[in-house]
């Protein structure tokens, strides 16, 4: 967030860093300077116009009120705010209007891997409007913070001389004991994204029940099933889409280059998207079934989009609103 709002020059007239209490004392750069970070239970949130929160969904709960009772507006990361139907659930260039019903203070940035499909599935559905949705997920490491991208990096480390015998016998390397993932991630796919809450996974409600909201289809039909893949960075989504009406490659692929926020490409790839502001989006075609619709693939980057960019970009778009 820091490295994208000095990115995108966003008008800081001064900083405030907050964490947990066990991080008093240390110190974060600010353009050239230090600024000490606070303990955010402190309950001072005086003059803060807009406070961007990564702390996860329960210290959310429990702040997000506090600090938009004090006159800032929170933009969350966290799944604590995203189905409240009092917060408005944004991805900018897809449904920034909902931003002018902001009755508690606080807008929910979305799910990291909904929020890469969302522009392609938005021109979708002006196109053709979206029926149904079957989509399977490819998400990287990085989707669980740190402790993700730490578990791949240290079973792929160390290990190039044994990885081919994996070709003969799966259990040829020893990985050691999974701590962020329920399996091996390093030369694997793990079909579980997230944690079991009933039949499906969390990440898999999350996917339904947000692209509903972004997209403003509550009777979206929408059928989800999330991997965790060995990749850093970079969400991708194969997706299905049904459409009331039959439309051509050529038409959907227009669509979809037109839309804000996305790059037609012949083979989108994670590694390709990471670092990037734009999802990537290809291997866009008539589905040749019997129902009309169209199958695409796209992969965003889960830090960027997925997270800090469009939290800043609700910002810019707040600001935009105002003047
Ligand atoms: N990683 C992704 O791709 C991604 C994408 C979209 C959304 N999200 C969501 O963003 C949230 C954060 O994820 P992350 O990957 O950024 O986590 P993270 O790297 O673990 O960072 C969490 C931050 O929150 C602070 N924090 C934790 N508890 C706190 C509390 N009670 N009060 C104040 N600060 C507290 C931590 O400070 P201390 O170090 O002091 O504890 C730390 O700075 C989660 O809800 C996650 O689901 C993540």
């Amino acid at each position: 967030m820091r490295t994208i709002l000095e990115e995108r020059n966003f008008p800081v007239g001064s900083i405030r860093y907050f964490a947990s209490a066990k991080s008093l004392g240390k110190v974060l750069p600010w353009k050239g300077s230090e600024v000490a970070v606070e303990d955010a239970a402190s309950g001072e949130y005086r003059g803060i116009d807009i406070a961007l929160f990564s702390a996860g969904a329960s210290a959310s709960s429990q702040l997000a009120p506090k600090v938009a009772a004090q006159g800032a507006v929170v933009i969350d990361n966290s799944s604590a705010w995203r189905m409240d139907p009092d917060v408005p659930l944004v991805v900018p260039e897809v449904n920034g209007h909902a931003l002018a019903d902001m009755r508690k203070g606080i807008i929910a940035n979305p799910n990291c891997t909904t929020i890469v499909a969302m522009s392609a599935l938005k021109a979708l559905d002006r196109l053709g409007s979206l029926r149904k949705l079957v989509v399977s997920t490819y998400q990287a490491v990085s989707g669980a913070g740190l402790a993700g991208v730490n578990e791949l990096a240290e079973q792929l480390s160390d290990k190039e001389g044994q990885l081919m015998w994996l070709a003969y016998d799966g259990r040829a390397v020893d990985f050691g004991k999974p701590v962020a993932f329920a399996g091996p991630i390093a030369a694997n796919v793990l079909p579980i994204a997230g944690t079991l809450v009933d039949e499906e996974t969390n990440e898999e409600h999350k996917f339904r029940d947000e692209s509903r909201k972004i997209l403003e289809l509550p009777g979206l039909e929408v059928s989800v099933t999330c991997v965790r893949v060995p990749v850093f960075t970079g969400h991708s989504v194969a997706v299905y889409a049904e459409l009331a009406r039959d439309v051509t490659t050529a038409e959907a692929t227009q669509a979809i280059a037109e839309a804000p926020g996305v790059r037609v490409v012949d083979i989108p790839t994670p590694l390709d998207s990471a670092g990037r502001d734009f999802c990537l989006v290809g291997r866009i075609r008539r589905d040749p079934g019997s129902r009309p619709a169209v199958n695409f693939f796209v992969s965003g980057d889960n830090l960027r989009k997925g997270a800090a960019l469009n939290a800043i970009q609700i910002a810019e778009a707040m600001i935009a609103s105002r003047s």
